[in-house]
C-alpha cells in the first residue's frame, strides 16, 4: 500500500513544527559505589548526598528546556507502587521518569484496587510486579521496614518514597536542594524543624541528611510527640547523626537566628491518640505565624513537605508570603528525583 502523498509545501510545514531533537542530559552516574537502593539517607554519605545535589542542578537544566524530554532512560520502565495516598511523591517520581524518556507505571495500591485485596501477600505481589520487567520500584507503604522488604527480594533497584514512621529519603533530598539553591550551603546553617518528630518520616530523613552535611538542628514539638529521653532544653548526646541536635523549649527559641523553619505535618489521628489537646492549641502554642518568623534570620526560608494543614502548622499569609519556599520544593522534587533515577538505573549492573 502506498503512502499518502505529502505536498512538498506541507512536508516543509511539518517540518518546521517538528519539535527540537531531545538533547542528552549531561549527567555522570552519581552513585559511584553502585549504590543499588535508595531506602534512607543513614546510610549517604556527605559526597553522595552532594552528588545527588551536583546531579538535580543538571537536572532543572533539563526541565528549564523548551522540549523537556530526555533519551537518558528510554527503554527503562519504572514503576510506582503506592500503598498510601500520595499527590507530590507518586506525581513527581511519574514526571522524573517520563521527562527522562522512561516508562513509567503507576500502581495504587490503596483502597482494595490491587490482588492485596484478596489476600495476596506483599512478597507475592512484588514478585508479580517484578515478572513484567521492572528497572526501578518506587514503593510507599504504611509498613516501616517494606520498602527493605522489597529491596532483598527483588532484582530490580526499590526506591522508598515513604514507609510508615520511618524514612522518605528523597523528599529530605529535595528539601535539602532548595535549601542549598537559596543558601548557598547547608554546613554551619541553622535549621528549626518544629512538629510531630516522632512519627515523622520527613523529619526523621532529614535529620540524617542535615546533620551528615553539617547544618545546626533545633527540634521542638510538644512532649507527646518527641522521640523518648529527647527533653525540651538538651542537646542530644546519643550516637549517630542525631549527636548534637537541640531540643527547644518552645517553639520561639527554636525559630531564633534560623536559616530555615521547616513545619511538619501534624496528622490529626495524633488528636485521636490523646498526644495532643487540640488542633486550636496545637496552632496557638507551636504554629509558624509572622511574629515567629520575625525572630528567624531576615528573610530566612519557610519550609513545609506538604500536605499542610493551613492555619494549623503555618498561618496562611506566611504560607504564601515572601519566605515561603514550599511550591519550589514540590518543583525540585522533579529535579531530585529525575537525578535518583538516573543514576540508580544507568549504575554498572553485576553479571548476577
Ligand atoms: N511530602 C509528601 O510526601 O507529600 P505526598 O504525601 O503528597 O507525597
Amino acid at each position: 500500500m502506498s503512502a499518502t502523498p505529502v505536498a512538498a509545501g506541507e512536508t516543509r510545514q511539518r517540518a518546521r513544527r517538528a519539535p527540537r531533537r531531545e538533547q542528552p542530559v549531561e549527567q555522570a552516574p552519581l552513585f559511584e559505589g553502585g549504590r543499588r537502593h535508595v531506602l534512607d539517607l543513614d546510610d549517604f554519605t556527605k559526597e553522595e548526598i552532594e552528588h545527588v545535589l551536583r546531579n538535580a542542578d543538571g537536572m532543572r537544566e533539563v526541565l528549564s528546556r523548551d522540549t523537556r524530554k530526555t533519551p537518558a532512560l528510554r527503554g527503562k520502565t519504572v514503576m510506582t507502587l503506592f500503598y498510601e495516598a500520595s499527590t507530590r511523591t507518586r506525581v513527581s517520581f511519574e514526571q522524573a521518569g517520563k521527562i527522562l524518556g522512561a516508562d513509567v507505571i503507576n500502581v495504587q495500591a490503596s483502597g482494595g484496587s490491587t490482588s492485596t485485596a484478596k489476600g495476596e501477600s506483599l512478597l507475592n505481589t512484588l514478585k508479580t510486579l517484578e515478572a513484567m520487567r521492572i528497572d526501578v520500584l518506587v514503593v510507599r507503604h504504611p509498613h516501616s521496614g517494606a520498602p527493605y522488604f522489597a529491596a532483598r527480594h527483588l532484582d530490580a533497584s526499590v526506591v522508598n518514597a515513604g514507609d510508615g514512621m520511618h524514612a522518605h529519603p528523597t523528599q529530605a533530598l529535595l528539601d535539602l536542594y532548595t535549601m542549598r539553591r537559596h543558601l548557598g550551603r547547608i554546613e554551619g546553617m541553622r535549621v528549626a524543624i518544629i512538629g510531630d518528630i516522632l512519627y515523622s518520616r520527613v523529619a526523621r530523613s532529614n535529620l540524617w541528611g542535615l546533620r551528615t552535611m553539617g547544618a545546626e538542628v533545633t527540634v521542638c514539638a510538644p512532649r507527646t510527640l518527641l522521640p523518648s529521653g529527647w527533653r525540651p532544653g538538651t542537646v542530644i548526646d546519643e550516637g549517630g547523626a542525631f549527636a548534637g541536635v537541640r531540643v527547644a523549649r518552645g517553639v520561639e527559641e527554636a525559630v531564633e537566628g534560623a536559616d530555615v523553619v521547616m513545619a511538619l505535618r501534624i496528622q490529626q489521628e495524633r488528636q485521636a491518640a490523646g498526644h495532643l489537646p487540640s488542633l486550636r492549641e496545637y496552632a496557638r502554642e507551636y504554629g509558624i505565624n509572622a511574629a515567629r518568623m520575625k525572630l528567624a534570620k531576615p528573610g530566612a526560608l519557610l519550609m513545609h513537605p506538604g500536605p499542610m494543614n493551613e492555619g494549623v502548622e503555618v498561618d496562611t499569609d506566611v504560607a504564601h508570603g515572601p519566605q515561603a519556599v514550599i511550591e519550589e520544593q514540590v518543583s525540585n522534587g522533579v529535579a531530585v528525583r529525575m537525578a535518583v533515577l538516573y543514576t540508580l538505573i544507568s549504575r554498572p549492573r553485576s553479571n548476577g
